[in-house]
């Protein structure tokens, strides 16, 4: 099976208060992304951060920013980040009526679009999207909380979207994100999804460099 090996710290799991040498501790890790997890209070019940922080951490990093948007007005914050310098920019399918539309204006701004579905969405809700989507995020926890237990059965989404991808002759990236951990390595690596997502287990990681490798063999 062919996929991109790319690995994404997400910051959500960072110390806030270092936020500078933490994001070095992932420039040298060999992780190729940097996930932000923005949560507005409404769409997830907690609140993380905005633009600015982007903003601010952009010049410490010449990797991908991978921003995933957990609000409920993505079309009001798409701009901003893009400004700020989000690489991709991803939101959620739950909350948008016009989700064409908005994957089309991020791309139009330069950007590459991304859609999300939490685990209580399936594929087919995003089914006429993937022609203008340049990464699916599946998510394989609920949003909103690092540190969470992987709901496996969702792994089998990646496993139709690439049927999907092959078939089709696209090109987006599948992306998973929640509970990716040396625990549930395994699991994942069978189905391969291109992009892995990793929060609280990079953070915890004494040696982040060898725990990025693992991820990537
Ligand atoms: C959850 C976030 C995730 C989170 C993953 O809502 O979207 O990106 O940081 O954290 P872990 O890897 O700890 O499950
Ligand atoms: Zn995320």
């Amino acid at each position: 099976m062919k996929y991109k090996k790319i690995v994404a710290p997400s910051i959500l799991s960072a110390n806030f208060s270092k936020m500078d040498r933490e994001i070095d501790e992932i420039n040298k890790s060999g992780a190729q992304w940097i996930h932000f997890d923005v949560m507005d209070g409404s769409f997830v019940p907690p609140i993380t951060f905005g633009d600015k922080m982007l903003k601010d951490l952009k010049p410490l990093s010449g990797l991908v920013m991978d921003v995933h948007l957990m609000v409920e007005h993505p079309q009001t914050q798409v701009k901003s980040f893009i400004e700020a310098g989000a690489d991709y920019l991803t939101f959620h399918v739950e909350v948008c009526r016009h989700s064409h539309g908005l994957l089309t204006t991020i791309r139009e701004c330069g950007c590459k679009a991304g859609i999300s579905i939490v685990p209580s969405t399936p594929i087919d809700s995003i089914r006429e999207l993937l022609p203008f989507c340049d990464l699916v995020l599946v998510m394989t926890v609920n949003p909103g909380f690092g540190g969470q237990k992987m709901i496996s059965s969702m792994l089998k989404k990646v496993q139709s979207l690439q049927k999907i991808r092959e078939e089709e002759f696209l090109d987006f990236l599948i992306s998973i994100d929640g509970g990716v951990n040396l625990n549930t390595l395994a699991q994942v690596k069978e189905v391969g999804p291109d992009v892995l997502v990793t929060g609280s287990a990079f953070f915890s990681a004494e040696d982040k460099g060898q725990f990025v490798e693992k991820l990537l063999q």
